[in-house]
């Protein structure tokens, strides 16, 4: 299966976003992942509300937003305001995450929980019925360009086991230092949304990299079907 491809616009030329939005428009990709820290839960401050709704003027896509931000729950309706479709809070920045998850919901959107490289997927058992997206962190968040922690591979495994075993079908989404490489190997181990920043927007041809990662799952589906 072809998985979904969202790509980071904290890797975008912020001096010509209006120019990478249109690339994003215009390629194969699905979402427009988009990347909300707030110097308190991770170590860098990025951008809020006015670039989301900057963002969403322009965007032909769902914007999937990712709030690395202390106690989410407080910016909820802002970011439903600001043309969110998919908001994802962390699983570390919550105390109360069923409430949050459930006002996410309820101001229809799809919720989703990020889990920190040290968090494990087991902690999600008591709420991954609510849910319509896990997002697991395959870098420590905060920063484009880091390097994949391999362990991201056995957590996609685990949650693609909890998934079928709970009957959800909850979209299982990784970001951090994906590029051609690990995407295979994410995509094989049951990944369904794949982010991608650095390696899509520092090539020389973004759309076409993009192009690249969308075909992944494509190859695996014309050789299941010869086989
Ligand atoms: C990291 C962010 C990511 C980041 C990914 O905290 O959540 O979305 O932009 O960038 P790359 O693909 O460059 O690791
Ligand atoms: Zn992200």
């Amino acid at each position: 299966m072809n998985a979904l491809i969202a790509p980071s616009m904290l890797s975008a030329d912020f001096c010509h976003l209006a120019n990478d939005i249109e690339m994003v428009n215009r390629s194969r990709a699905d979402w427009f992942h988009l990347d909300v820290m707030d110097g308190l839960f991770v170590p860098n401050i990025s951008y809020g509300i006015p670039v989301v709704k900057a963002i969403r003027s322009m965007a032909e896509k769902p914007l999937d937003v990712h709030l690395m931000i202390t106690d989410p729950g407080r910016y909820v309706g802002d970011f439903k305001q600001a043309g969110a479709d998919i908001l994802t809070v962390h699983y570390e920045a919550v105390t109360h995450l069923h409430r949050v998850v459930w006002q996410i919901k309820n101001e229809d959107m799809l919720a989703g929980v990020a889990l920190n490289p040290h968090t494990p997927v087991a902690l999600l058992d008591d709420i991954i019925g609510d849910l319509d997206l896990v997002l697991v962190m395959s870098v420590n968040p905060g920063f484009g360009g880091q390097k994949f922690i391999k362990n991201a591979l056995k957590k996609v495994s685990e949650l693609k086991e909890m998934l079928l075993r709970r009957n959800s079908d909850a979209l299982i989404e990784v970001d951090g230092g994906v590029d051609g490489n690990t995407a295979v190997e994410l995509v094989e181990a049951g990944a369904d949304v794949l982010v991608s920043g650095n390696y899509i927007f520092k090539s020389p041809n973004p759309e076409k990299t993009i192009d690249g990662l969308k075909h992944i799952g494509a190859e695996e589906d014309e050789v299941e079907e010869e086989e």
